[in-house]
């Protein structure tokens, strides 16, 4: 038996890079998506190339109503609930100094308050209903350290981190189990400057497995937390890398062990 069978699973972000690349494999391996997304000719379109057991919801995870419908849609659509992948972010780079409201609320609402209200959304199903769940929060190796000059991006990562381990501890009673995963560079519209070889070659350079990562390198860690093979892993964090986070000593000049 697959994986997944008879499994359901919402992913935010789902309509692009690594929720995209989740949800096939999701459904490859047996279960059924609710790709929820504010870009609906996308995330429409994804759904559409996965087939009859993908469906599209347009899900603003900024919105608390949006969450709840999104839920409410994936139980009218598949009629039950299993896994939550959050993976939806808008960015706003620039040095702290320049940093508008705006720009700070735009990373902050998505990706630390909409995860909050997608997980709540979705935990709030679980209890009600007795049923089990997991949840997969995307943070990033800008959670573990300061990603300079990107706005309210490693904060709000950090937060992901803490705010996923919170809800573990309080819903284990539940059976509900709640992780993070870390990615470090991986190609994607996110990361549209990758395209330029020189680019994704230096950054391969200065990875320790000599590789940026790709979108299915995350969905497998991100699918390995969803399924029952961690059935004992809560509040944990998963870094994905190529070990890039923790290479510092290979940047060391004038080592003796070289
Ligand atoms: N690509 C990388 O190098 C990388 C590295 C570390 C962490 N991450 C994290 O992984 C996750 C996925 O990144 P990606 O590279 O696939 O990004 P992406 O830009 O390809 O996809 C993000 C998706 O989020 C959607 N979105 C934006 N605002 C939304 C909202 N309010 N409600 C619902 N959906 C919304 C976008 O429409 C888009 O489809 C993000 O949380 C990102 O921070 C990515």
């Amino acid at each position: 038996m697959a994986r997944f069978e008879d499994r359901v699973c919402i992913i935010t972000g789902g309509a692009s890079g690594i929720g995209a690349e989740t949800a096939r494999r999701f459904v490859r391996d047996g279960g059924k998506v609710v790709i929820g997304d504010v870009d609906e000719a996308l995330g429409g379109a994804v759904a559409d190339e996965i087939g009859d057991a993908a469906a599209f919801a347009p899900i603003d995870v900024a919105d608390p109503e949006s969450c709840a419908s999104g839920v409410a849609f994936a139980i009218s659509t598949y009629g039950r609930l299993d896994g939550l992948v959050n993976s939806a972010i808008r960015m706003g780079p620039t040095a702290l100094v320049d940093l508008s409201l705006e720009d700070w609320s735009k990373v902050v609402d998505v990706g630390l308050t909409g995860t909050f209200l997608m997980t709540q959304a979705a935990g709030r199903w679980w209890i009600d209903n007795d049923a089990p769940g997991a949840v997969v929060n995307l943070s990033s190796t800008g959670g573990l350290q300061p990603y300079n000059l990107a706005g309210a991006y490693s904060t709000t990562k950090a937060g992901v981190i803490m705010l996923s381990k919170q809800f573990g501890l309080e819903w284990a009673r539940h059976n509900i189990r709640v992780n993070t995963v870390c990615p470090g560079h991986t190609e994607t519209p996110l990361t549209a400057y990758m395209r330029d070889p020189a680019v994704k070659q230096a950054r391969a350079d200065v990875t320790p497995l000599h590789r940026v990562g790709q979108p299915d390198d995350i969905a497998e860690g991100i699918l390995y937390l969803l399924s029952d093979d961690a059935s004992y892993v809560t509040s944990s964090e998963l870094v994905i890398d190529g070990g890039m986070s923790t290479s510092l000593f290979t940047h060391m000049p004038g080592r003796k062990w070289d």
